[in-house]
C-alpha cells in the first residue's frame, strides 16, 4: 500500500502541520444588544449565556473582550414598544438612546470596530425591516429614504461599519451614496447580501422583541431553496460598493458561503445566528452534545465554507479558550 491517508493523522503534532482551516479570534465579530436603561443586564431566554446590556454594562463587556482580543462587535438596539413607529423616527433622532451609546463607545473604544444594523425593524411599530403599506406590501424606494437617515445618523456617531440587513433592492448603491456626498466615504458597508427568510431568527427576534406584527419576511429575505440567486444580489452589491458580503445565517448555508466565496474577490462574512446558537446551547443543557466542541467545529466548517469573518454569539467563549 503506498498510500496511507493515515499516515498525517498519527498524532497532534502532525495533525496541526498537516491542518488546513483554523480559527483565530480576529476572525469573530461579536454581535451585542444594547438596552436602554444604562445599568440594566438581562439574560435572553433563549440564548443562554447572551445578555441584553444597558450603556454602562456595555462598555465593560467591550473592554473585557478587547483584553480577549475581540475587537469588532456588531451593536443592536432594543427598542421598546412606546418608541416604535411606523415610519422608525426614532432610528434617525439623535438624542435617541443607541445612537448617544454609539458615539460614546467609540469615544471610549477608538481602536474597536464598530458595526451598526441598518433596517427598520427594531423601531418599527409593524415589526418590518422596511414600510409597511395599508395592504401590507414592504415598500421598497420609501424604506431607502429611511435607510439612509438612519445610516447617516448612525455614520455621525463615529462608526466604523454600517451594516444593511434589510433586504430593499438598490440599497447599497443608496447609501453608499448618502455616506459619501456627506464625507462619510471611509465608512465602509458590510452587505447582508444573501439573507434567507429563515427560521433560525427566533430566538434574535425574542432578544429584540422586534417579531413581525403580522405576515413574514419572505417579500424581501430570499427563498432559503436558492442559490443561484445569490450571486444576483452579490453582484448588484459588488457594483454598488460593498465592502464585506455576508451570507446569512451560515450553516445551513454552507454552499452559498462557498458560492460566493469562489465567485467574488470581496471579503465574505457569514451570520452564524441566534437559532444556531441556542440549538447547540440546548443540545447540551440535556448533555447531548459537548458545547464548546461543537461550536468550535461550527465556526471552523463556516471558516472551511470559506467565510473570511464570523459573526457569533459563540465569540467571547472562543477567545476565553483559545
Ligand atoms: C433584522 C435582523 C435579524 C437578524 C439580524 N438583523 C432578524 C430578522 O431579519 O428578522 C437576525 C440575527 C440572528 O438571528 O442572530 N434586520
Amino acid at each position: 500500500m503506498n498510500n496511507r491517508p493515515r499516515r498525517n493523522r498519527k498524532s497532534e503534532v502532525v495533525r496541526s502541520l498537516v491542518r488546513e482551516t483554523k480559527v483565530t479570534t480576529e476572525d469573530l465579530i461579536f454581535p451585542l444588544f444594547l438596552l436602554e436603561s444604562p445599568s440594566t443586564s438581562i439574560e435572553v431566554n433563549s440564548m443562554p449565556g447572551i445578555y441584553r446590556l444597558g450603556l454602562e454594562k456595555m462598555l465593560s463587556e467591550i473592554e473585557e473582550c478587547m483584553r480577549l482580543g475581540i475587537k469588532s462587535f456588531d451593536v443592536f438596539p432594543v427598542v421598546e414598544e412606546k418608541h416604535k413607529d411606523k415610519t422608525a423616527t426614532k432610528s434617525y433622532d439623535d438624542s435617541f438612546f443607541y445612537l448617544k451609546a454609539l458615539r460614546k463607545i467609540k469615544q471610549e473604544f477608538p481602536e474597536a470596530c464598530i458595526i451598526t444594523d441598518v433596517a427598520m425593524d427594531p423601531y418599527s411599530s409593524d415589526g418590518h425591516d422596511g414600510l409597511v403599506d395599508k395592504n401590507g406590501n414592504i415598500l421598497n424606494d420609501e424604506t431607502l429614504d429611511i435607510l439612509a437617515k438612519m445610516t447617516l445618523a448612525q455614520a455621525e456617531t463615529g462608526i466604523d461599519v454600517i451594516g444593511p440587513s434589510d433586504m430593499m433592492d438598490g440599497r447599497v448603491g443608496h447609501l453608499r451614496q448618502e455616506l459619501d456626498v456627506n464625507g462619510f466615504e471611509n465608512v465602509s458597508i458590510m452587505s447582508y447580501s444573501a439573507k434567507y427568510a429563515s427560521s433560525f431568527y427566533g430566538p434574535f427576534r425574542d432578544a429584540l422583541d422586534s417579531a413581525p406584527k403580522s405576515g413574514d419576511k419572505k417579500t424581501y429575505q430570499m427563498d432559503p431553496a436558492n442559490q443561484r440567486e445569490a450571486l444576483i444580489e452579490a453582484e448588484l452589491d459588488v457594483l454598488e460598493g460593498a465592502d464585506f458580503l455576508m451570507v446569512k445565517p451560515a450553516l445551513s448555508y454552507l454552499d452559498v458561503i462557498k458560492t460566493l466565496k469562489d465567485n467574488f474577490e470581496l471579503p465574505i462574512a457569514a451570520y452564524n445566528v441566534s437559532g444556531e446558537y441556542s440549538m447547540v446551547c440546548a443540545a447540551a443543557e440535556k448533555g447531548w452534545l459537548e458545547k464548546d466542541a461543537v461550536m468550535n467545529e461550527v465556526l471552523l466548517s463556516i471558516k472551511r465554507a470559506g467565510a473570511d469573518v464570523i459573526l457569533s454569539y459563540y465569540a467571547k467563549e472562543f477567545a476565553k479558550k483559545s
